[in-house]
Parts: structure tokens; sequence; C-alpha cells
């Protein structure tokens, strides 16, 4: 079966490709390279010794998209690209509307065009705004506080919509908690533009010398010590969600929703301090404000996916700290390191 992967150069889509063409899925990658780089695809290459057939094109030029369509025999698609900065997106809502709006309308158009109705996207757990209780099962209202949430809560109007107007569609929308870890090869992993926004990858960096400590966004939440608490999830288990949501598709199910993620939270004092146990270093810290539009806790039910896909996270927080320090220590530069040109 042959599976389009837009956004596949990306953190969490170079996880599932190797899930993917481990299971034997053909994969059609479409990336114009914004946020990610082409080297993951040659890596994921090397790691499986399977080809990728990749496009460097938006999925803002619908054209493109067509022609894509017309020559390769597309029979699901995983849409993973999207602009994805919170931060960013409160300063260019236009940009984050245009592309990831827009970009979905585009594809969804031409998958209609092809007769192609199976369709993996990757929502988030933002979507779910400032949760009432903790954990979050699916059912739970939705709302946002930020363009970029905006666009993952109207994307997945849109694709409601669609599926009611006409039932052939089957969608799952996979709503994830917090990615981190990478490939325990340390062949691939994240590879944020600038400084990092996100927890693990700004670790990371403090834990390799390459910024001075880590400005924990507050510690008056109503956690256990104060500092907001995420649902961390290992990278390849999120990817390993993505298959069996694929086979899911293939049960016509019709429109489906899942949290992925472990269940479990843990604090930003926890994540550094596991890490600090990981690189046997003490890493430093500083309180500092709250960053704007955070919530303390954000924590999955994850009964939904256990039961109807047969898949949980198995990978532990060690591990998650020990291959993202892995993929640090072999790639300090990213993917710059090694580029094959
Ligand atoms: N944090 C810090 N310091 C930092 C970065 C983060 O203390 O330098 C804290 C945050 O306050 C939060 C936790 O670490 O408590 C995790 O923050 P991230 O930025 O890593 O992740 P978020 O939970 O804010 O956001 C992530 C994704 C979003 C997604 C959201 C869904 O980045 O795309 O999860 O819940 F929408």
């Amino acid at each position: 079966m042959k599976v389009l992967v837009t956004g596949g150069a990306g953190f969490i889509a170079s996880h599932t490709n190797v899930e993917l063409l481990g299971a034997g899925y053909d994969i059609v990658v479409v990336d114009n390279l914004a946020n990610s780089s082409k080297e993951s695809i040659r890596r994921v290459e090397r790691l499986t010794g399977k080809k990728i057939t990749f496009y460097e094109e938006s999925i803002c030029d619908e054209k493109a998209l067509d022609e894509i369509f017309a020559k390769e025999q597309i029979e699901a698609v995983i849409h993973f690209a999207g602009l994805k900065a919170v931060g960013e997106s409160c300063e260019k809502p236009l940009e984050y509307f245009d592309n990831n709006l827009c970009g979905t309308i585009y594809l969804l158009k031409v998958m209609k065009k092809y007769g192609v109705k199976s369709l993996v996207f990757s929502s988030s757990a933002t979507v779910y705004g400032l949760p009432e209780k903790l954990p979050i099962t699916e059912d739970f209202p939705l709302s946002v506080s930020n363009p970029y949430g905006r666009t993952k809560l109207m994307i997945e109007d849109m694709l409601r919509d669609l599926y009611q107007a006409d039932k052939e569609w089957n969608i799952a929308l996979l709503r994830y908690f917090n990615p981190i870890g990478a490939h325990e090869s340390g062949e691939i992993g994240e590879d944020p533009n600038g400084i990092p926004n996100n927890l693990m990858p700004y670790i990371l960096k403090v834990a390799a010398g390459e910024l001075d400590y880590v400005g924990v966004f507050g510690d008056d939440y109503n956690t256990p010590d104060g500092t907001g608490v995420r649902d961390y999830i290992h990278v390849v288990d999120l990817a390993t969600g993505h298959i069996k949501a694929l086979e899911k598709l293939q049960q016509n199910p019709g429109l489906v929703t899942y949290n992925l993620g472990t269940g479990k939270g843990y604090s930003v004092l926890e994540i550094i301090h596991n890490l600090e146990k990981v690189i046997k270093k003490q890493i430093p810290y500083k309180i500092v404000e709250r960053r704007p539009g955070d919530i303390g806790s954000c924590y999955a039910d994850v009964t939904k996916a256990k039961e109807e896909l047969g898949w949980e996270a198995v990978k532990e927080l060690d591990k998650m700290c020990q291959d993202a320090w892995n993929w640090k220590c072999k790639n300090p530069n990213g993917y710059q390191d090694g580029q094959a040109e």
C-alpha cells in the first residue's frame, strides 16, 4: 500500500516513516523543507534499506499536489505538514492560516478528485484548551487560545464536516501530547531551527553547553512541585500509533479520534532531573515567569486508543531521555552533521 506523507521530513514524520517502511508500506513524501531537512529522508532510507519517493513541494501548491496524485497510486495520506510554533503563530497568524488551513484544503480537494479518502491527521492536545479535569478523554470540550491551536481545531472541524457530507471518508484525528526522544539509532531526531521553543530540545542544548540554563516557566502551578506537568511520549511510540491508525482506517471506521500519550504526567523539574541522571551531570536551571498561554497540567486518558487501536506507549521516561541525548551527542548540530551532498 502506498501512503503519501505530507511534511514527511519532520520530526514525528521521519520516525513514522521508519515504522511505515518496516511494516511494508511504500512512501511518497511531500515536504517544502521550510522547517525540516532532506537529510532526514536519507537517514530513514539508510536505516531501513528502503527507498522513499520525495517531492520538494508545498501542500499550498495545488497543481503540484495534483501532479503527484496523478503520477503515484496513493491509497492513503498521513498529513503532518504544518507550521507549529505557538509564539510565532501569535505574531504571524495569517501565515499559519494560509499554510495550515489553505494547504489542508488543497490536499483534501486533490484527495477527493483522485478518490483517495483515507486520512490520518496530526492534531494536538492543544485542542483541549484549559481542561476542566484530568486525565483528558477524547470527548472533552474543545477550545484553543492561539492561532496555531486554532488551525488544528479548524482542520478537525473541517474534517468532521467533510465526513458528515460524505461518509465514504475514513479519517483518524490523532491528538498528540508531548513527543520527545529519538530513534534509538541516533540517526534521526528533533532538529528545530534556532533557539528551541519546546522543553526537551532546549534542555538538550543546555546539557550540551550551547545555552547557559533552562528557564523554567513558573513554579507556582497547582502541581506537586509547582512546575508544569505534561504527558511526554517517546516519538517512536507515537510513530507506531500512526501504523495502528492506518490499519484501523482499512476497517472503514468513519471518523475516529484518539489521544496519543502515555497517560502519565511529568513536571518540568522531573524532566530536567531525569536527564541529569542520564548524562550524569547537573543541568543549570532558573525559575522564571510563567509563559503566557501555558496551562498547569495536561495528560491523556489513553484507554480509547488501547481498546480500539490495540496501541499503547511502552517506552518509559528514562528511555526517552537516553534516546534524546544519544541523538544530540551524535548530531550536535542536527542534520547539518554528516549531510552528504
Ligand atoms: N517549559 C519550560 N521552559 C522552556 C520550555 C518549556 O519551563 O524553555 C515548560 C512549559 O511551561 C511546559 C512544559 O515545559 O510546562 C512543556 O512545554 P513545551 O513547549 O515543550 O510543550 P507544550 O506543552 O507547551 O506544547 C506542546 C507542543 C504544542 C502542542 C501542545 C499540546 O509544543 O504544539 O504541546 O499540549 F500544542
